[in-house]
């Protein structure tokens, strides 16, 4: 069975614990495709061009969630995301991942309406940008990284600029997603609304 969910939204809206749960709900394997741009984007801080950095990606790079989960890696992410050919060298591994069979859940910015246009489930997951960065800054803090506030609001409204504004493969809710608003929503309510959806899909 090839069961495909496409998860997509900004920063912080709870796409990661939405994955997280569908993946294991279902059985489906689950792909962060914010940690391919961030692993870029980590690769350029350390002084590689961005194309060249796409190339030499590894399976490897992935595995250092402490060091790519930081706000200079989000926005370095950003960044280099803007770049279609990063986005082209990208794109073969992200449709792979999402034809496993078994199924697959994958998360991002663009999985419904270019990596995996003929999902079986399409979502826009979504909040406030307030409610975001509230969110984000009790992550960091939590993990010790020292980050105000409103520097944590800024980048939330940066990297939403930039990922909604761009060109090639712009953050936006697919034409037959089902956005979900998780601003007064807890991760409970959110989690049983996406079990509905699914349920259905299955069901038909
Ligand atoms: O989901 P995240 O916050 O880890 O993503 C980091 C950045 O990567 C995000 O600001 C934009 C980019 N990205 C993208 O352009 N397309 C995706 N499918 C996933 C992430």
């Amino acid at each position: 069975m090839i069961f495909t969910v496409a998860i997509d939204g900004p920063a912080a809206a709870g796409k990661g614990t939405i994955s997280k749960a569908v993946a294991q709900d279902y059985g489906l394997a689950h792909l962060d495709t914010g940690l391919l741009y961030r692993a870029v984007g980590w690769r350029v801080l350390q002084g590689e061009a961005p194309v060249a950095a796409a190339t030499a990606l590894e399976a490897g790079d992935l595995s250092h969630d402490d060091r790519l989960r930081t706000p200079e890696v989000a926005q370095a992410a950003s960044e280099v995301a803007v770049l279609p050919e990063v986005r082209e060298k990208l794109l073969d591994f992200q449709r792979n991942f999402a034809r496993r069979d078994g199924g697959a859940v994958l998360d991002g910015r663009d999985i419904g309406t270019v990596i995996c246009p003929d999902a079986d489930v399409k979502l826009f997951v979504t909040a406030s940008a307030e409610a975001r960065a509230e969110r984000r800054f009790l992550e960091l803090e939590a993990k010790g990284i020292g980050v105000s506030r409103a520097q944590v609001l800024a980048d939330v409204q940066a990297r939403d600029a930039r990922d909604s504004s761009r060109d090639a493969a712009p953050m936006v809710a697919a034409e037959d997603a089902v956005t979900i608003d998780t601003t007064n929503m807890s991760i409970e309510a959110a989690l049983d609304r996406v079990r509905e959806i699914i349920g259905l899909k299955l069901q038909a």
